[in-house]
């Protein structure tokens, strides 16, 4: 795991959304995967600069995203659908045929999460895998008691992370906030070939700390990372503020990335 520290979420949104810009510049027909939430925000109008600077091009690239509310159409405002779509997608020269999102409304929503999987394997798999972390250090919406093998399936959101993100719902209210979620698995999530996990602010600083130092655990599912040979952790110091070596990751991974 690597994990690059620095001094404000600008500065790491940058620095990501250059990994992924040099990744489809490589390889036109990049896999990707993607996150939604405030985390990914501001990497992904990054990106959309590159674009905009013709410095790359997304239309050869396909994407999966890692989650979505069940019971929420892809046109409410805080479906993952929705977000993708104002966020990324059309600010991007992507082809919206070529995103996916799990559908929400799927009448056999178990059904939608193994061709979900299918599709992914099919395209040779995801080269890179954006996420955000939970304050209880979920990744996509794997709560803390989820196996670190667990595959796309339909997953039961903690009250913790029902109170976190209700603030995006109407009024703010936790009873506007769906209980249940189709969720790419852990499992599913570590074979991606990458993975690029951005934590910015203090909120986080528990989550990066079980991510990276604490032992390999459901409790904290992010620390499934900890056997991936590719992850690399995109945050700033106040989400860093916990680490023991946090110097040490500093520094080892600026002189990776020739900083
Ligand atoms: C979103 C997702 C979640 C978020 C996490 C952090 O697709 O999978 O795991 O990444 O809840 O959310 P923010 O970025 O809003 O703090």
């Amino acid at each position: 795991m690597e994990i690059v520290i620095c001094k404000t979420k600008e500065e790491a949104s940058k620095l990501a959304a250059a990994v992924i810009t040099a990744q489809v510049k490589k390889n036109p027909k990049t896999v990707l995967g993607l996150a939604t939430g405030s985390t990914p925000v501001l990497m992904y109008t990054e990106m959309a600069k590159a674009v905009k600077a013709k410095k790359v091009s997304y239309k050869q690239v396909k994407s999966w995203n890692l989650d979505e509310y069940y019971g929420l159409p892809g046109t409410h405002d805080q479906s993952y659908r929705y977000f993708m779509n104002e966020n990324l997608f059309k600010k991007i020269d992507i082809k919206l045929a070529n995103t996916h999102v799990l559908n929400g409304l799927a009448k056999d929503p178990e059904k939608e999460c193994k061709a979900y999987e299918a599709q992914i394997k099919k395209a040779g798999g995801i080269d890179i895998q954006v996420l955000g972390i939970g304050s209880d250090g979920h990744i996509a919406f794997n709560e803390p008691g989820t196996s670190l093998s667990s595959r796309t399936s339909v997953v039961y959101l903690t009250p913790s992370t029902i109170k976190d993100n209700a603030r995006l719902f109407f009024k703010g209210k936790e009873k506007e906030v769906p209980t249940r979620a189709l969720s790419m698995g852990v499992g599913t999530i570590c074979e991606a070939k990458k993975i690029i996990l951005l934590a910015f602010g203090k909120g986080k600083a528990d989550a990066i700390k079980g991510c990276v130092e604490g032992g390999i655990s459901q409790f904290c599912t992010a620390s499934a990372l900890q056997l991936h040979n590719d992850a690399w952790i995109f945050c700033d110091e106040e989400a860093a503020s916990k680490l023991t070596l946090k110097k040490y990751y500093a520094w080892r991974s600026a002189t990776k990335l020739g900083l």
